[in-house]
């Protein structure tokens, strides 16, 4: 795997960003690995990551079941964010499960599919499962909390890499910037 050559993100963008967890090198990441990328991303939350992606992706669709915290119902969490991202014209919000909202896309429709939702072991499971077909050739799987903070995902992420070794081709993301990130293209040989 070739080295990547990380982009920083212009202060314009940083100062522009809704609340969220995204680290300084997360950032980077997503926006390096996003440029003129068809996305899809899982976890939309307030859209910070979708925001830095999409200034540089031909597009993001971000989905989000729409549960939150600050929110008390679910239906004006969704039109808040909406309405906040509708400024990006390159940028979709679905609210639905991700699980159920891959069977709307066409296989090996994806150029890079972002999982950031429900961080359990089965569900970033079921999400990796539910979206690799979605993946073109050569395509990204980028996953989000990587991490000791959350084991649930690190120990799903190590288990389907080990069950999918032969697809999944490590892009080594060795930024000297903290970041959650773990990242693989997907070589169907
Ligand atoms: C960590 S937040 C996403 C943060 C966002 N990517 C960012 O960095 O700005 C996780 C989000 O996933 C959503 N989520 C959890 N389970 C989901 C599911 N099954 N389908 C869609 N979204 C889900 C939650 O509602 C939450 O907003």
């Amino acid at each position: 795997m070739g080295k990547i050559e990380w982009k920083e993100v212009p202060c314009n963008i940083l100062d522009s960003l809704p609340k969220g967890s995204l680290t300084g090198g997360d950032r980077v990441i997503l926006y390096t690995l996003a440029k003129d990328k068809e996305v899809v991303e899982i976890g939309t939350a307030c859209g910070m990551s979708a925001i830095v992606m999409a200034n540089v992706a031909i597009h993001v669709t971000t989905i989000d079941i729409f549960g939150i915290r600050d929110y008390t119902d679910i239906d004006s969490a969704y039109e808040d964010v909406k309405k906040s991202l509708s400024v990006y014209e390159n940028i979709k919000v679905i609210k639905n499960n991700s699980v159920l909202e891959c069977n709307n896309f066409k296989n090996k429709s994806c150029d890079m599919v972002f999982i950031d939702g429900n961080h359990s072991f089965e569900a970033v499971t079921a999400d990796f499962y539910a979206w690799l077909p979605k993946v073109k050739d050569n395509g990204i799987i980028l996953f989000h909390d990587y991490s000791d903070i959350h084991p649930t995902s690190k120990q799903a992420i190590d288990r389907l890499y080990e069950d999918n070794k032969g697809i999944l081709k490590d892009l080594n993301i060795d930024l000297e910037m903290e970041n959650v990130m773990k990242g693989f293209k997907i070589d169907r040989g």
